[in-house]
């Protein structure tokens, strides 16, 4: 039996770089390795947009990010992809494992506060449910009985919660859970073009999946750097310049990355070329993502059947947990135990 990974992203719009080497490139990498679970997790999208107009903007959002999914090469006859408001018995789920976890467990974690924080809220106006974002993404990795959960750094606390709420839910109930292992990608945390905070969609500092050559260039051309080299010939720094971080992690071509290193601390090369070969790295790198994009974006429906096929086998798998979670607690028996005395006097009473 093939173990199974757990992971997946709540659709606030396209994917970029960071998304890349934090999960998708795992992702693909262990399709054939294990049985996969990739969820679009809209759900979580409310604990920081309950509003009308976030829920309506989901239908675009989720198929540009499923689109996204099947251009890096996450396969639907391998993997499977789901929606995540469309299995009831993750809601249910997330209110048993809401038990096993204290606030201050959830409420102290800085993802949370980073999550209010982006979003403008003060503390009084933090929503119930964004404290218990982890617990419903915990609902989410133990709902497939997930082993492996590739993520970026910024989740690997979440996974940390559900490791603590399977061990004791296991130890309250018996053990139904594995406990699932974070995987973090080969770059934890990628920085944004502005050199200044991980990239991310809302700091307008990301590269998408999705952007042109031109768009590339571009982004690349306004890149951070090292702020004390204002000419080619001042020696400039390496380590943690932006430049160079998406050099390691995108130029296959380590030679070449080598020698730009070499002379940029020597101050031997300009920014400009130093950037016009990232450019070129990155559109090489993106160039076979936007054809296979292209490719699916102009099937009419098949992201939606991909999407509605994950789902519903998704269900069927989410309906066997419930009932062994059910049945560990003991709600089962307490149910059957009603039903059958039920039955039995309404029998008796229809002779009678
Ligand atoms: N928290 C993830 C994000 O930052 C999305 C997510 C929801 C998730 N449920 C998950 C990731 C379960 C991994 C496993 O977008």
């Amino acid at each position: 039996m093939k173990k199974r990974i757990l992971t997946g992203d709540r659709p606030t719009g396209r994917l970029h770089l960071g998304h890349y080497v934090g999960s998708l490139k795992n992702r693909v990498a262990l399709q054939d390795e294990y049985e996969c679970y990739f969820l679009v997790a809209d759900l979580h999208t409310l604990t920081t947009q309950p509003q009308k107009e976030y829920v309506d903007a989901l239908r675009e959002n989720i198929h540009e990010m499923v689109l996204d999914y099947l251009a890096v090469g996450i396969d639907p006859e391998k993997s499977t992809i789901y929606l995540q408001s469309a299995i009831p018995a993750v809601y249910e789920l997330n209110l048993f494992f809401e038990m096993l976890v204290t606030l201050p467990r959830v409420a102290r974690l800085p993802s949370v506060k980073e999550m209010a924080r982006a979003a403008n809220m003060t503390d009084e106006a933090i929503p119930f449910g964004l404290i218990g974002y982890p617990v419903l993404q915990s609902a989410d990795i133990l709902m497939p009985r997930a082993h492996v959960v590739p993520v970026g750094k910024d989740n690997e606390a979440h996974v940390e919660v559900t490791r603590e709420i399977a061990r004791r839910f296991n130890h309250y109930y018996g053990d139904v859970f594995p406990i699932p292992k974070p995987l973090i990608g080969d770059v934890p945390s990628l920085v944004g073009t502005d050199g200044q905070a991980k990239m991310s969609k809302s700091l307008g500092n990301a590269v998408f999946l999705s952007d042109d050559k031109k768009t590339v260039q571009r982004k690349v051309r306004g890149m951070y750097t090292d702020p004390k080299r204002i000419r080619a010939d001042i020696p400039g720094t390496v380590e943690g310049n932006p430049v160079f971080a998406y050099h390691d992690a995108f130029n296959p071509d380590v030679d070449e990355v080598g020698d730009l290193k070499a002379r940029y601390r020597k101050g031997r090369v300009g920014d400009v070329e130093v950037k016009d070969k990232l450019a070129c790295a990155l559109n090489e790198f993106l160039a076979p993502i936007r054809e296979r994009r292209a490719h699916f974006a102009a099937q009419s429906g098949y992201v939606e059947q991909v999407i509605y096929e994950g789902t519903l086998k998704t269900q069927a798998l989410a309906n066997e947990t419930l009932s062994a979670v059910k049945k560990a607690m003991g709600f089962t028996g307490i149910w059957n135990r009603i039903s059958r005395k039920a039955r039995d006097r309404m029998k008796k009473r229809e002779k009678t």
